[in-house]
């Protein structure tokens, strides 16, 4: 029965009950009161008639009797009288009482033999009748008794007419009821649930659809089912990916997959990794103590892979909180949410910081590395802060390494030169990998550091150098053979010196794929633009630290050109560009965020209009999860560095991408373009060629941007960050250490 019917049975028999038993007792009252009536009214005759009946009686003349009888037994609404003797014997009636005579008898017993008046309601073939008999003279002799006698059948008459309304006022409920019910389940219940099935079924079919509006009783239910229908979509999501993956099990890496392979070839033992800038810093902000996650390309290829095979990940303490929350040793578990692998921080003092780090990594090394036409500063006490830096990560590592055979480290970075001949020196069983995450140039323009010869001994102390691309590893073989007395193989791409060689290959970094945090809802470009109160059609995005070698200005400038070469977009694209803040103790990059804030100002200005900009510059730190809904919801994403080792938001753009739409504009200056090559790639440089590849994003068909995203995400899905961990870690297992090499505990 379905479930309106059984409302309403439910509701009819409730009905029913109740109106049954407030009859009944109705019923039961009106009797009462009707009876109570006769009584009353028989009571009265009697008292009017009683003692003429008596005195009839005393005289003993029947015939007087008679009289009184025949005189007074047709009184009003009276059927009779009767009257009878002390032993119960009728001496006269009225002759319309003939037939309920006998049947009086009992009732005159009583009140005889009572002495009081009695009275019943009696049955006959006419109908019932009711009697009130009085004993006469019970004081003073009983002599008879007198009954008065009312028809009663209009009790039962008055009675049957009040079930028989009540009866059908009952239907008439019971229909008004049914009605009521009807009206309200299907409006308020069934027409909404019959919508939640219909977009149920939708979601469960994959059809988009969006969840339909529901009574406020029913919200609850609604929200449920949202959350169902979300980890639905996640659920199909990841089966989906679970499943493309096992179709190519033999070539794609997961974390999983990285896990057990690491802790299969490493036999348990765990990963090093030093690098300069650590995966989480403890900063105060306002009396708190805040968690940040830095922007650093480093940072999302490295941490991955922690979080997957665990280990220990050496970095300077750079915040200024970070002492406080760490161990003695200066070591902290992390992530701090949910602890997978060992942070171990090691300090420098203020000077220390400032000639390693500020100086000799990122105002000799980064330009000297990187051609972007800024010249490279080398100081002699930068120089010694370097050396002494990276002593102290030496340090650090060994105590870390302690007890610990073959460990395997990881080195990341221009940060560290010095560190594997340092490591060999404590460690000769290490198996030691550098990895230089930035270009590498050719012999010509090294030549120009001063301590080019210890930079590249520190380095070759190695088993594996690595970089993105193969043309640096042949700059860098390049850069030993004319700088240093040794082999160089170029069949097998190693340097050989002293009985000791170094591999130098190409290990192009990635990004985690599937994006660990793709899944989040996507508000989409207009929500994100109407946050900063703007409306535009298009929007663009750039990601990047504020850095020289990011190609910012020559971007700005090639929108303006967009803008100024394709008026009709003028008012409809926005270019959003997330910039961090980094390396700000250098004038060079305060003077560059300067100049970026007036460029865009200058632009803004050129193309006002209401609620729009041509740019919104957003100069301060964003994490992954603030960032990822711009990935996910740009037309487009530009990438136009001067000069980039790899640049990996070049591939967390593709990653984001899970509708397999938008276009990546990239810079052929970056180690991404070499495998990215669906994307638009320009010369930065070339701000016509940067303004024709923003129109042709914008109109590039929907079936081409698919074909385009489809194949850069199968690249990117299949040289993952676990791929690119995996050849380095296979790489550094594979080495044959000499005996000398061999761990002594
Ligand atoms: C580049 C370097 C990384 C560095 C990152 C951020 O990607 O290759 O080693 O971590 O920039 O720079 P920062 O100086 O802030 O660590």
């Amino acid at each position: 029965m379905r479930i309106t019917a059984r409302l309403i049975v439910a509701l009819a028999i409730a009905a029913t009950l109740v109106a049954a038993g407030s009859t009944f007792f109705q019923a039961r009252q009106e009797k009462r009161g009707l009876l109570d009536d006769l009584n009353r009214r028989g009571e009265i005759l009697s008292q009017t008639f009683g003692d003429l009946v008596q005195s009839a009686l005393e005289s003993g003349s029947r015939r007087r009797l008679e009289d009184v009888v025949k005189k007074y037994g047709s009184h009003g609404r009276l059927n009779g009288i009767a009257v009878f003797n002390a032993e119960d014997k009728p001496l006269a009636f009225t002759p319309a009482l003939s037939g309920e005579i006998a049947a009086l008898e009992q009732t005159v017993k009583r009140a005889l033999a009572q002495q009081s008046p009695a009275d019943a309601v009696l049955g006959s073939p006419d109908g019932d009748f009711h009697a009130y008999v009085t004993p006469l003279a019970p004081n003073r002799g009983l002599v008879g008794a007198l009954a008065v006698v009312h028809d009663a059948s209009y009790i039962k008459v008055r009675i049957d007419e009040l079930w028989k309304n009540n009866f059908l006022r009952l239907l008439i409920e019971v229909f008004i009821i049914s009605l009521v019910t009807l009206w309200i389940v299907r409006w308020n219940i069934m027409s909404p649930l019959d919508d939640l099935t219909d977009w149920m079924r939708k979601t469960r079919a994959g059809e988009p659809a969006a969840a339909p509006p529901l009574p406020k009783g029913l919200q609850p239910l609604a929200a449920e089912a949202s959350f169902l229908a979300e980890s639905l979509a996640e659920a199909r999501a990841v089966a989906e990916e679970e499943a493309h993956l096992r179709h190519k099990a033999a070539s794609l890496w997961t974390a999983e997959r990285l896990k057990e392979h690491v802790k299969a070839t490493l036999e348990g033992r765990p990963i090093f990794v030093v690098a300069n800038r650590e995966p989480y810093m403890h900063v105060r902000k306002g009396g708190k103590v805040e968690v940040l996650t830095p922007a650093s390309g480093l940072v999302t290829g490295i941490e991955p892979i922690l979080l997957a095979c665990g280990g220990v990940w050496v970095a300077h303490g750079a915040g200024d909180a970070d002492q406080e929350s760490a161990d003695a040793h200066g070591r902290i578990a992390v992530p701090p949410e949910s602890p997978q692998y060992t942070l171990r921080r090691v300090w420098l003092t203020k000077e220390e910081e400032e000639g390693y780090y500020y100086g000799f990594a990122n105002e000799g090394l980064w330009p000297l590395c990187h051609i972007a036409y800024t010249r490279p500063q080398f100081k002699a006490s930068d120089w010694n802060y370097y050396q002494v830096a990276n002593q102290k990560f030496a340090d650090a590592l060994i105590e870390e390494m302690a007890g610990v055979r073959e460990p395997c480290v990881l080195i990341q970075d221009y940060h560290f030169a010095l560190l594997p001949k340092l490591i060999k020196k404590k460690r000769p069983d290490a198996r030691v990998a550098l990895f230089w995450h930035i270009p590498w140039p050719n012999p010509e323009a090294f030549a120009v550091c001063p301590w080019q010869r210890e930079i590249l001994e520190g380095m070759i102390a190695a088993d594996i150098v690595g970089f993105h691309i193969q043309f640096h590893c042949n700059n860098f073989l390049e850069t030993v053979d004319r700088t240093m007395e040794c082999r160089i193989d170029w069949e097998r791409f190693a340097v050989r010196r002293g009985g000791h060689s170094a591999g130098v290959r190409p290990y192009p970094i990635s990004v985690a794929f599937p994006n660990p945090v793709a899944a989040k809802p996507n508000p989409g470009a207009a929500e994100l633009l109407r946050r900063e109160g703007l409306k535009a059609e298009f929007m663009g995005i750039g990601i990047d630290r504020i850095d020289y070698t990011k190609g910012l200005l020559e971007r700005f400038s090639g929108i303006e050109r967009f803008l100024e070469k394709y008026p009709q977009y003028r008012g409809r694209f926005t270019f959003v560009q997330i910039a961090a803040p980094s390396r700000t103790r250098i004038k060079r990059y305060r003077d560059l965020q300067e100049e970026l804030e007036s460029e865009a100002k200058r632009i803004n200005a050129k193309f006002a209009a209401k609620d729009y900009a041509a740019i919104v510059l957003m100069a301060s730190h964003h994490n992954h999860a603030d960032i990822e809904p711009y990935y996910k919801a740009a037309n487009l994403c530009m990438v136009t560095s001067l000069h980039d080792g790899m640049n990996l938001v070049a591939k967390e753009f593709i990653a984001s991408r899970d509708e397999e739409n938008g276009v990546l504009i990239l810079s052929r200056f970056t180690g991404a373009s070499r495998e990215l090559r669906d994307a638009l790639i320009v010369n930065p440089y070339d701000f016509e060629q940067t303004a024709d590849a923003i129109a042709r994003a914008i109109e590039m068909s929907p079936e081409e941007q698919t074909a385009r995203m489809v194949a850069m995400r199968a690249m990117v899905r299949e040289h993952n960050v676990y791929a690119w961990a995996a050849r380095l870690i296979d790489g550094l297992a594979q080495i044959r250490l000499s005996p000398s090499q061999e761990f002594k505990a």
